[in-house]
């Protein structure tokens, strides 16, 4: 069972804390000389993924700089269409490129009997990890929610309209819903497995759920959001789970009473009054800093980080950022950051 001294599980748990705990999405990452190091020794971004060593090193690496309260698991959410036989590459600055799922004969190619094997490395990095990191610090697993990653099952690559993922969905919604139930089990099984070796929180990523109308929202986030959230409480009761519905504007509201999250993480265009109030009485807000005010930094970054602290660290609520840090941030702003909101006194 996890520790209930952890300041990051007892935000979760709907305490307020002051300092609130605070980790940031994308910790682990290029904007780190010691990251960019260890992934060159590693060879590809996936084979990085897939080594438990280096994998543990690189999650530990931003612990040791800036004293986070919570550690993410350093993975991908797209190991899962990987271990699901699609093919998966990460191009040197072009990202992720997968042979798209565009067929009933395509899907007929995915085979979800090895993903287990597959994912060993990740469930030894968990394991790994969660001896490693320091005693007050949550270890946080991970995955993709199933719309975020169909759109790139579907796709084969990023996409700034998903034309082909939403054309499947309206268009051959069998297909599509095939995918969908094939991506909620096997999401499963890989988040109870990473729970089964230590990991203490769940974040889900839906990335792309600002793409959908409101109707396929209900169905193809929040529904499948809802099924994870409901079999990690039936198998695993006690381990918090945060949902990530990145732009979902006042939709944010029915996900969280839909899905019965634990924990939501905002984006930055969510507004600080309209969560205070319509969101934190109903569980734990993390959010929500604009990752370009740490590109930025100085007095923008500071009044950014205090706006967010005056409205939100009121009730339960984990400090973080509204989406992932870029590679072009200076180490010394999150450093900055750290310090700030370390020494917040409400
Ligand atoms: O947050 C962490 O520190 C944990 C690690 C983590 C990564 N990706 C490492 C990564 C997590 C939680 C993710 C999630 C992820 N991956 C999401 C959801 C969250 C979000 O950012 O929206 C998505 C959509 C992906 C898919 C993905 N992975 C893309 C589109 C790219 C290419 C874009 C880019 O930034 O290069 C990746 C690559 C990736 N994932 C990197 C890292 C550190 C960069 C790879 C490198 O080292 O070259």
């Amino acid at each position: 069972m996890s520790s209930p001294s952890k300041p990051f599980l007892r935000a979760l748990a709907g305490e307020t804390l002051t300092p609130p705990p605070f980790w940031l999405m994308r910790q682990a990452g290029r904007y780190l000389p010691e990251y960019r190091a260890t992934r060159a020794e590693a060879g590809s971004f996936l084979d990085l993924c897939y080594n438990s060593d280096l994998a543990c090193e690189v999650t530990l690496q931003p612990l040791r700089r800036y004293g986070f309260d919570a550690a993410i698991l350093f993975s991908d959410i797209l190991v899962v269409p990987d271990a699901l036989r699609q093919h998966v590459a990460f191009k040197e600055g072009e990202g992720p490129v997968l042979t798209p799922i565009r067929s009933a004969e395509d899907l007929s190619g995915l085979d979800i009997s090895g993903l287990h094997d597959h994912l060993a490395p990740v469930y030894d990095t968990v394991k790994k990890l969660s001896a490693a990191i320091p005693k007050t610090t949550a270890l946080i697993g991970f995955a993709g929610a199933p719309w975020t990653v169909a759109t790139y099952m579907i796709e084969g690559s990023g996409s700034k309209d998903f034309a082909k993922a939403k054309t499947m969905m309206f268009g051959q919604p069998e297909l599509f819903a095939r995918l969908m139930d094939l991506l909620v089990r096997a999401t499963g099984d890989y988040l109870i497995r990473q729970i089964d070796n230590g990991a203490e929180a769940i974040q889900i990523f839906d990335t792309w759920a600002g793409a959908l109308p409101e109707d396929m929202f209900e169905r193809w986030v929040i529904g499948p959001t809802r099924a994870l959230v409901e079999r990690i409480r039936a198998e695993r009761p006690g381990i918090p789970v945060i949902g990530f519905p990145r732009g979902a504007g006042i939709l944010y509201k029915r996900y969280v009473t839909e899905t019965k999250v634990s924990g939501v993480s905002l984006d930055p265009s969510v507004p600080l009054d309209w969560a205070a109030a319509e969101l934190q009485p109903l569980c734990t807000v993390q959010g929500n800093l604009d990752p370009l005010l740490l590109v930025a930094g100085g007095e923008a970054l500071d009044s950014g980080i205090d706006r967010i602290l005056k409205v939100l660290s009121k009730g339960p609520f984990i400090f973080n950022l509204g989406h992932g840090i870029t590679p072009p941030t200076p180490p010394d702003n999150v450093a900055r950051l750290a310090e700030r909101v370390k020494g917040w006194k409400g």
